[in-house]
């Protein structure tokens, strides 16, 4: 699963519906005992990765975690070489996270690749578990205004979304945090909407100083919906997009987000193994 242009509306209601399975049972089946995942992370991750992590645990697989600075890719071996390597020695499962936008997979390659994130292009599984939280919390993932705002120009976040509620018949207002952009216009907006996403500042794409001034602060929280719900996909930079009482208010969702981050990987996996074995078209 390389981004969500691949996935049917069918495919996802499957994503959600085993992901739910696994918020609420604590033994699940096995599904992928003998199966071995690594993970291949060239970008920093917490929650991400360690949920591929655990839920690769939970469902019975050997996992490896690719430590980039001791392996052959640090003497120049290629990426493609490297997934030979790892595909003639039994890797079922490839969960990659990338600077590059695009995921360049040789023909042939038998391992079943998850982008966990690759540049400002995508980041699939961030996307599945927000939706996730979304239908958790509003009981449906269709008929939604739903409005992005922030570093809208470097999020793979935003472009999962943009992506997942044009399938799903949703309305999606966009707010770019640049001066152009005003607070006054994005929180008009926010008056009317079901989901809020705030996103991160991300600093580490941008070459000048950039400051963010599409903030949640404690004043906001009265002009919004009380059946609204805030996300951020995290980490955030507290005071720049979400303040510590935004955090607390019941609509905020944030730390829901991290909580379910474990299963929605179990449904993905589940989801795969479903495909690879011919249950699903
Ligand atoms: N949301 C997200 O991808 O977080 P991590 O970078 O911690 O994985």
């Amino acid at each position: 699963m390389t981004e969500v242009s691949s996935l049917s509306v069918p495919d996802i209601s499957s994503i959600l519906k085993s992901s739910l399975f696994y918020s609420n049972f604590s033994s699940p089946p096995k599904i992928l005992e003998n199966k071995t995942v690594v993970t291949l992370f060239k970008e920093n991750s917490t929650r991400t990765k360690f949920s591929f992590e655990l839920a690769a645990k939970r469902l019975g697989a050997n996992v490896i975690n690719f430590d980039l600075s001791s392996s052959s890719m640090s003497k120049g071996e290629s990426f493609h070489e490297t997934l030979k390597v790892l595909e003639l020695m039994g890797t079922d499962y490839l969960v990659v996270r990338q600077k590059e936008d695009q995921i360049l997979l040789p023909e042939n390659s038998k391992i079943k690749v998850i982008n966990a994130g690759s540049g400002k292009w995508a980041h699939p599984t961030q996307g599945l578990l927000d939706l996730f939280v979304i239908k958790k919390s509003l009981g449906r993932t269709n008929n939604l205004k739903v409005l992005i705002a922030g570093d809208i120009a470097h999020s793979r976040v935003a472009q999962t979304h943009i992506k997942l509620h044009e399938k799903l018949g949703n309305t999606v207002s966009l707010h770019c945090s640049t001066k152009t952009n005003s607070k006054e216009n994005f929180l008009s907006d926010a008056k009317s909407c079901d989901v809020i996403i705030l996103l991160r500042s991300q600093v580490e794409r941008h070459s000048q100083n950039y400051q963010n001034h599409l903030g949640l602060k404690e004043q906001d929280l009265c002009l919004l919906p009380s059946n609204s719900i805030i996300m951020h996909p995290g980490p955030y930079n507290l005071g720049e997009e979400i303040d510590q009482s935004v955090l607390r208010d019941p609509r905020c969702k944030v730390f829901e987000q991290v909580k379910q981050n474990t299963f929605v990987r179990m449904g993905i996996f589940n989801f795969m193994e479903k495909k690879s074995r011919g249950y699903l078209h």
